[in-house]
């Protein structure tokens, strides 16, 4: 989604600004802009439809010179993507302007009586309203820019990270937040700021996250001040970065999606580490340990998550039901959000969420604290919102996840989810010490199993090319591999833009059967654990119907093989964790498609990465 960055120091701010703006790219983005003050005080805006590269060949020639600047990736919401509804946006009088993420939701109340006021208004966004407002409260109230940012903002319904400049004081910048994030980073006489800590990691690791409904003032030569909407002065917490640049770049591979795909034994091993104790035979997660009462009398389990996220929280369902017998619930947060639902005040409400940002689980968890749930949070994003929003949480430590399309973020909420449930399930009793000792041995041995998948990524590769002619797809699984078919018809969605559906293999009968002929791929998860007999049975069923199959199969199988019409190995595991290990091929396989397709495999038409927006 929309990419905020925000340069005041001493360097020119256009080349900090424009880097930055590329190491926001990932987040999804359809048109970019910077604005700039320069030494006499001229304010200009560049804008460009398309990617960051159209804008910077716009400001090739032009006058980019200032040492303060605001620039801006946006994701449409109001009004097509276009130069004129592109950030930043300027002000009744072209003093002042200004970046937005988030959706004003009462712009057109606010639109309305500005143009009766005698406002003009250039673009269809809802964020133009923001810097109108602004200025009309400088004008009317005779205010500086300082008092009028949070006199605007209180008459304000919706979500927002803005920050504005002014030509008349190229020494400041203004910024505020409710509902999108926004980061301070503080360099050496100069100020950062960041919608995440991409743009900002190469300069500083010292930051501040500026909480919910705070407005940032930086001034060049003075310390940070924030405040709250009503002006009462909070004391800013410097943190530590705990980003490295190289987890942002795509170190030698062709994409971030490779690497990312590539990076999953390493971020396996990580989101173990210091949890699973084989010598004592324990698993540790301080998020449970700290909580234990709270979980062990919780009534049921309610998992809130979006997209891929919502994928892991059905596996984290049979995970926790079959390990530690509480009863799990997981709902799309936009449906639960919306749907009034029963929640109960022992209930815990499990959010699940790679960015930690996305606006439906935020709002979901919110709901959940109004009856008096307990939140937990399983994010990868540290200092993100959902971790600050519930009462405990543990991080999956995936490291950043660049490419829209969630790889190694999955895998490491598997993890920690399997790490949940055995916690859960050694401070319950619910399984015999052996089969739980036998279950942290293996789980330590996945990693090495991923590195055995991925030395099939030629074969794979070469496998991919033959479904470029195909406009549908099929994923069967069942049990532990359901949830799995699921994602791994979403990754090919995704990136290649191919149809493809995922559904639990026995309901085929009911329904997708019917479009079985003799074009149509059907990907069938068919490892000897996880309801084996029963997917060959539903192998078969294609088969007659000359369906096309491609099976993903335990190593050594050969009955599954023989009436594939192409297949790959995994090696063999417990049936709980076969998902950590059935997923690879298909991420592999959905990435060789869309490469064979001529994809944009990183950056995928229309999708963002983090979901700020309803
Ligand atoms: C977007 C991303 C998906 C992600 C979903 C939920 O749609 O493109 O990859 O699964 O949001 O995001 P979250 O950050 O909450 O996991």
């Amino acid at each position: 989604m929309c990419g905020i960055v925000a340069y005041l120091g001493s360097k020119q701010a256009a080349p900090i600004l424009i880097k930055g703006l590329h190491r926001l790219e990932y987040r999804g983005y359809d048109s970019a802009g910077i604005a700039l003050i320069n030494d006499n005080n001229n304010l200009s805006i560049y804008k460009s439809k398309g990617k960051v590269s159209a804008l910077e060949a716009l400001i090739a020639d032009k006058d980019t010179s200032g040492t303060v600047g605001i620039a801006h990736t946006r994701w449409a919401t109001h009004g097509e993507p276009n130069d004129v509804n592109a950030h930043p946006h300027f002000s009744e009088h072209k003093n002042l302007a200004l970046i937005h993420n988030g959706i004003i939701e009462n712009y057109k109340t606010l639109k309305a009586e500005l143009i009766n006021r005698g406002y003009h208004f250039h673009s269809d966004t809802d964020t133009e309203v923001l810097i109108q407002l602004i200025q009309f409260m400088m004008d009317s109230h005779n205010v500086s820019l300082e008092e009028a940012v949070p006199l605007a903002l209180q008459s304000v319904i919706g979500a927002y990270a803005i920050v504005v400049i002014d030509k008349n004081n190229p020494n400041v910048l203004i910024a505020a937040r409710k509902g999108s994030p926004l980061i301070v980073g503080l360099g050496d006489d100069e100020f950062f700021l960041g919608s995440d800590a991409t743009p900002i990691v190469e300069y500083t690791k010292e930051v501040i996250y500026i909480d919910e409904e705070q407005v940032v003032f930086l001034e060049r030569g003075k310390d940070v001040r924030i405040t709250d909407l009503s002006k009462v002065a909070v004391t800013p917490v410097v943190e530590q970065l705990a980003l490295n640049l190289d987890a942002i770049e795509k170190g030698g591979f062709p994409h971030f999606m490779l690497k990312e795909i590539y990076e999953q034994p390493e971020t396996l091993r990580i989101s173990m580490h210091g949890r699973l104790n084989p010598e004592l035979n324990q698993v540790k997660l301080s998020g449970i340990i700290d909580n234990r009462e709270r979980f062990l009398n919780a009534r049921r389990i309610i998992i809130c998550a979006c997209g891929t996220s919502w994928h892991a929280g059905l596996i984290g369902k049979y995970l926790i039901e079959e390990l530690a017998r509480i009863p799990v619930e997981v709902e799309y947060a936009s449906e639960f959000r919306y749907r009034n639902p029963v929640i109960y005040p022992d209930d815990v409400v499990i959010a699940i969420s790679q960015s930690g940002e996305t606006a439906d689980t935020l709002a979901a968890i919110k709901l959940a604290k109004e009856h008096g749930a307990f939140l937990f949070g399983i994010c990868n994003v540290v200092g993100s919102s959902i971790p600050r929003e519930t009462n405990s949480g543990c991080y999956t430590h995936a490291g950043p996840e660049i490419g829209v399309a969630s790889t190694k973020a999955f895998t490491s909420q598997v993890s920690t989810l399997t790490l949940l449930a055995l916690s859960l399930a050694q401070e319950k009793g619910t399984i015999p010490q052996e089969r739980f000792a036998e279950l942290i041995a293996e789980l330590q041995r996945i990693p090495d199993k991923i590195e055995k998948i991925l030395e099939h990524d030629e074969k794979i590769s070469q496998i991919a090319k033959v479904f470029t002619y195909a406009h549908n797809f099929i994923y069967l699984g069942r049990a532990y591999n359901y949830p799995v078919a699921l994602e791994g018809a979403l990754k090919l969605k995704e990136i290649s833009y191919i149809h493809a559906e995922g559904y639990p293999a026995a309901e085929m009968k009911h329904g997708p059967i019917a479009l079985i002929d003799d074009e149509l791929p059907v990907v069938a998860i068919a490892t000897r654990k996880g309801r084996y007999e029963k997917v060959v049975s539903n192998i078969e069923e294609v088969k007659a119907r000359k369906g096309r199959v491609i099976s993903i199969v335990t190593e050594g199988d050969v009955d599954v093989k023989n009436i594939s019409d192409w297949s790959f190995e995994i090696p063999d595991t417990d049936e709980i964790f076969v998902p950590l290990l059935s997923t690879i091929p298909l991420q592999l396989l959905a990435y060789h498609i869309a490469i064979a397709k001529g994809r944009d495999v990183d950056q995928p038409r229309n999708l963002a990465k983090s979901v700020t927006v309803e």
